[in-house]
């Protein structure tokens, strides 16, 4: 079984699509499963909906920014950096972008996905298992996993939210951030996706996970932010161009943002634009 995940697009089609099609060469997955973020801080939220609703394989669950969508309260910043109000701001505009269908596409979907292959699981999440703000960083421990809801046949925790590539085992289970697809951090503006293949093992070999980085059209989507009129189209052409993330976050705190020796280490396959 092959189970591609695909988090934190945040309204990026270009890449969205990017990604799919490097998936397509990969030979396609039986399972994609996508871990939140889908629709926030970007210019094409109906696009990804429409592209997304076309899969017939895949999973979602609910990020942290969908939330804030379906319930309309978003973080707010009194007293904060302009970039960050403006920022902000783009919650509404995506929230009347996706008008009442996307809205309702947002409501059918829960906090977590499992996918269970042979005596094993994978339990894909947007943060953590007990919350969808809480990001599995390189500073997690087993500890901080203790007492979370995790079923002792979990051998994958698939997640997001911090935007950050990782690959580690943490009290006996591994935890794999798949990075983001529209809005990565860790400095590389590729795309990044995962795929994880052989979950069962069943004494054939270990899981194999294998984190691709695809490169798309960025001055693309930088265009879209502008031709749609997005609120904060500065600071995303800054994002997407750079990989990073300008200034400080409510939503994305610096140390989430952390790129670490284990992040680095990850196997990363890369497909060449144009894909
Ligand atoms: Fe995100």
């Amino acid at each position: 079984m092959k189970i591609a995940i695909l988090s934190d697009i945040h309204g990026n089609v270009v890449a969205l699509e990017a990604v799919l099609k490097d998936l397509q060469r990969q030979g396609n997955a039986d399972h994609i499963v996508v871990p939140g973020d889908i629709f926030a801080f970007g210019p094409a939220p109906n696009e990804v909906l429409t592209v997304l609703q076309q899969l017939p394989n895949a999973r979602f669950l609910m990020g942290n920014t969908d939330r804030y969508l379906l319930e309309g309260t978003y973080p707010s910043t009194p007293g904060s950096d302009d970039w960050q109000d403006k920022l902000l701001l783009s919650f509404r505009w995506t929230a009347e972008r996706l008008g009442r269908d996307g809205l309702r596409f947002l409501e059918t979907i829960p906090f977590s996905q499992v996918i269970q292959d042979g005596g094993r699981q994978l339990l894909a999440v947007h943060g953590s298992p007990k919350s969808d703000e809480d990001g599995l960083t390189v500073r997690t421990t087993a500890g901080d996993l203790e007492g979370m809801p995790i079923d002792p046949r979990v051998a994958i925790i698939a997640c997001g939210h911090t935007h950050v590539p990782m690959d580690r085992i943490i009290g006996g289970v591994r935890v794999v951030n798949a990075g983001s697809v529209g809005l990565p951090f860790d400095g590389d503006p590729r795309a990044c996706y995962v795929v994880i293949s052989n979950l069962a093992a069943n004494g054939y070999g270990p899981v194999q996970v294998e984190f691709r980085r695809v490169a798309y059209d960025v001055e693309k989507a930088v265009e879209q932010f502008y031709a749609v009129n997005y609120p904060a189209p500065d600071i995303s052409a800054y994002n997407l161009r750079t990989g990073r993330s300008v200034g400080s976050s409510l939503i994305y705190t610096p140390e989430m943002r952390q790129t670490s020796v284990v992040s680095s280490q990850v196997s990363v396959s890369v497909a060449r634009f144009p894909v």
